[in-house]
């Protein structure tokens, strides 16, 4: 197994809400208007909690979202929205009733879209179901390492798939390039220096996580450190907008996890400048939905200046965290977390048992005062290794 990495934020500023302008009132409302909302379960992890030497974990599992198994779709459905309504009010003059997009198939036909976004799986699916609902067309872009079963979920959802040769990356560029060309309304999750509306309304529509966690909380339990999982940042963005935002003097500490094999954020804190930075591993992390090479250029200036730390984690951990959470500890709620999913709770174990962290519970201030909350980001997104992990023992 390889050591982790993790460095302290150098540009940290303890109370920043200025970096952060999102609209989670906006948010919450579109998505309460949904005939098919409910917040995702928040689940207590005590016994683990107490084997780690902690007070309290919190899984925040969105593995129930939307019926999707992941969470994407609360900041694409949210996106698609804002679009749309942008569009209506342009020709109408009015804007576009939330609750009657989903509960029909979106009624101004004359307009047809297609939307098209690049992904490592779950945004992709996410767009696409969206389409799906709304009647409309999607073409999703996919790396070429990704695997067979991920590329399935998306074109169950009746979506064109586009397999892209290279990593995310190029599949970000080679969406963009055939959008421009075909006309095709981008929705993409990433966001690029000319590129960045859709990305805001995406992780606007992701502060819904946050806020239901606090909401299921009482004021004793909030969390005084949260581990987030990060791909090109938007979760991460999303989680600083909340918390920075809701409680500026009082936020917990956030910490960014990322695969050894794509640490974009943490490469690019670890640049002399904090400049957005190229990822320096192989992007074939079995984390699949972190394999990205960049940062959002949109989220990052929010993560570099609102999250406490950055680690960097082998697979291992993630394994070895799908299957704590799985078996669950001594009568714990077990929890279904893909690779991916597992992500957060992997930083955790890792900072616990990782001696090459030796030092770092304490700069964190990890103790048995310390509750901890992690996101369960997606649940057996890939059955077949789902359980190729969890029956390693
Ligand atoms: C399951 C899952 N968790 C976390 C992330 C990370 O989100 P972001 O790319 O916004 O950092 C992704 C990204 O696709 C994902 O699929």
């Amino acid at each position: 197994m390889l050591p982790s990495r993790f460095i302290a934020n150098p540009f940290f500023i303890e109370s920043s809400p200025e970096v952060v302008r999102f609209d989670l009132n906006r948010a919450l409302s579109f998505h309460h208007s949904l005939p098919f909302y409910q917040p995702t379960p928040l689940v207590r992890l005590p016994n683990l909690a107490r084997k780690l030497g902690l007070k309290n974990i919190f899984v925040k599992d969105e593995s129930h979202r939307f019926g999707l198994n992941a969470f994407k779709a609360i900041g694409a459905s949210y996106a698609i929205y804002r679009f749309l309504d942008e569009q209506h009010q342009a020709r109408n003059g009015e804007p576009l009733a939330s609750e009657l997009l989903f509960s029909r198939k979106y009624a101004d036909q004359s307009h047809p879209y297609t939307f098209t976004t690049a992904t490592d799986g779950n945004h992709g699916r996410a767009v696409a179901w969206v389409a799906r609902q709304l009647g409309q067309r999607a073409v999703i872009y996919v790396p070429e390492n990704m695997k067979e079963i991920r590329k399935q979920a998306i074109e169950a959802e009746k979506a064109e798939v586009i397999m892209v040769a290279g990593h995310y990356d190029a599949a970000v560029a080679q969406m963009a390039r055939d959008a421009e060309q075909n006309g095709w309304q981008i929705i993409s999750d990433t966001a690029w220096p000319g590129y960045e509306q859709i990305p805001h309304w995406i992780m606007e529509g992701y502060q819904t996580i946050f806020y239901e966690a606090d909401q299921a909380l009482a004021s004793k339990e909030k969390p005084d450190i949260v581990l987030i999982q990060a791909g090109v940042g938007g979760l991460a963005a999303a989680a600083a907008g909340y918390y920075v935002g809701r409680y500026p003097n009082t936020h917990p500490k956030l910490v960014c996890v990322e695969p050894l094999d794509a640490d974009c954020l943490l490469e690019s804190i670890a640049s002399g400048k904090g400049e957005m930075a190229h990822a320096k591993g192989q992007q074939n992390s079995i984390m699949s939905g972190l394999n990205c090479g960049t940062p959002s250029s949109l989220a990052w200036p929010i993560v570099k200046s609102c999250f406490h730390s950055f680690l960097a984690i082998d697979d291992t951990w993630a394994a070895r965290a799908m299957r704590t959470l799985f078996h669950a500890h001594r009568g714990d709620q077990p929890v279904v977390a893909g690779e991916t999913g597992a992500a957060g709770l992997a930083g955790l174990l890792a900072l616990c048992d990782d001696p090459a962290l030796g030092t770092i519970r304490e700069r964190l201030h990890l103790t048995d005062q310390s509750t901890i909350m992690v996101i369960n980001t997606e649940g057996d997104t890939d059955p077949e290794h789902f359980q190729e992990i969890i029956r390693q023992r």
